[in-house]
């Protein structure tokens, strides 16, 4: 309650009267069961491979893993009085072939957002969700997501790999955001205004602002090869219009079985993190 007061108060300057859009149906399927949508658990610290840089982060970030997704995350303390109000970062599209011999779909998502740490019960995020079929040419997709709505498909604009997209959050408000998705050699290809999905009549989700991350998902098992994604040009802004950069971010492994792990994340510098495919 705390933080959403916080964040209500940082952007009441900015928020007009009027709701920035027409709200959309909301879906009728909230249900509980969704809570814990990417829980984490906490690993020692020290099992990370940092790289060597002229321009190494300065703390020693913790290591956590997931079933379902591996990354970096940038998470406020309760006792810090900021929250994060945006982010934004570039990836190059990988390509990516079938390699399983299970005959399922492999997949994989990028993912930038707000929120989706530790358990994303609201979070405003866009990227690249990728499903690799058997037979048949792969699917890329770009898309934006209100959690616990359904992912919104830019399906009007045709991706492949190697484009490079960048993409930019912003909350306007805990429960008014913007997506702001451009394609390096094109240019500015949507903007589209969010707005928080309904959690009970008269009630919205809202987004307190307590983490940002730059991820990728293992969305419908088996994962996709997707060899590695490197975020380039990451950073954040918090309610006190303060940039802030990876120097402080922890990484999550991607560890679906207690003895393997399918990711290896790399802060490179302050601005880029790399996840790599471990298989
Ligand atoms: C991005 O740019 C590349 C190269 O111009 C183009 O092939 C691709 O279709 C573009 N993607 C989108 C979504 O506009
Ligand atoms: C929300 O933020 C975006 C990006 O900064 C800005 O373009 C837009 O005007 C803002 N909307 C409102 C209602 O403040
Ligand atoms: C995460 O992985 C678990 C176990 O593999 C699966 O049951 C669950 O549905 C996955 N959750 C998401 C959000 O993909
Ligand atoms: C974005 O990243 C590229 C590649 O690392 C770098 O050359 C460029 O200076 C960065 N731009 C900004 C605005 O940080
Ligand atoms: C993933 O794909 C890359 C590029 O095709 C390949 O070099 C690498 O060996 C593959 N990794 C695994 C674990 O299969």
């Amino acid at each position: 309650m705390k933080l959403n007061t916080l964040f209500a108060f940082a952007l009441a300057a900015t928020v007009s009267a009027a709701p920035l859009h027409e709200p959309r149906e909301q879906p009728h399927n909230q249900k509980n069961d969704q809570y814990e949508y990417r829980p984490v658990t906490k690993l020692d610290e020290g099992t990370l491979q940092v790289t060597d840089n002229d321009d190494p982060p300065k703390h020693t970030p913790h290591v956590y893993e997931s079933k379902n997704w591996s990354g970096a995350v940038l998470k406020n303390q309760p006792e810090e009085r900021y929250i994060y109000t945006s982010v934004r970062g570039r990836f190059t599209v990988p390509s990516v072939q079938y390699h399983g011999s299970h005959h399922k779909d492999e997949s994989a998502a990028i993912w930038i957002g707000i929120d989706g740490f530790p358990d994303g019960t609201s979070m405003l995020q866009a990227g690249v969700s990728i499903t690799v079929p058997e037979k048949g040419p792969v699917k890329y997709e770009i898309g934006v997501e209100w959690y616990p709505e359904p992912l919104q498909k830019l399906s009007y604009f045709p991706i492949h790999a190697g484009d490079v997209i960048s993409i930019d959050i912003v909350a306007n408000t805990s429960t008014t955001g913007t997506i702001i998705v451009d394609n390096e050699s094109r240019g500015e290809l949507a903007r589209i205004p969010m707005q928080a999905p309904a959690k009970e009549p008269g009630e919205n989700y809202w987004l307190m602002g307590q983490s940002v991350e730059w991820i990728v998902e293992d969305f419908q098992h088996p994962l996709a090869n997707f060899s590695e994604v490197v975020f380039y040009n990451a950073s954040a802004e918090t309610s006190f219009y303060e940039t802030v950069t990876l120097s402080e971010a922890d990484v999550i492994i991607l560890k679906p079985r207690q003895s393997e792990s399918l990711s290896q994340v790399s802060i490179d510098s302050d601005s880029q993190l790399t996840v790599r495919y471990r298989g």
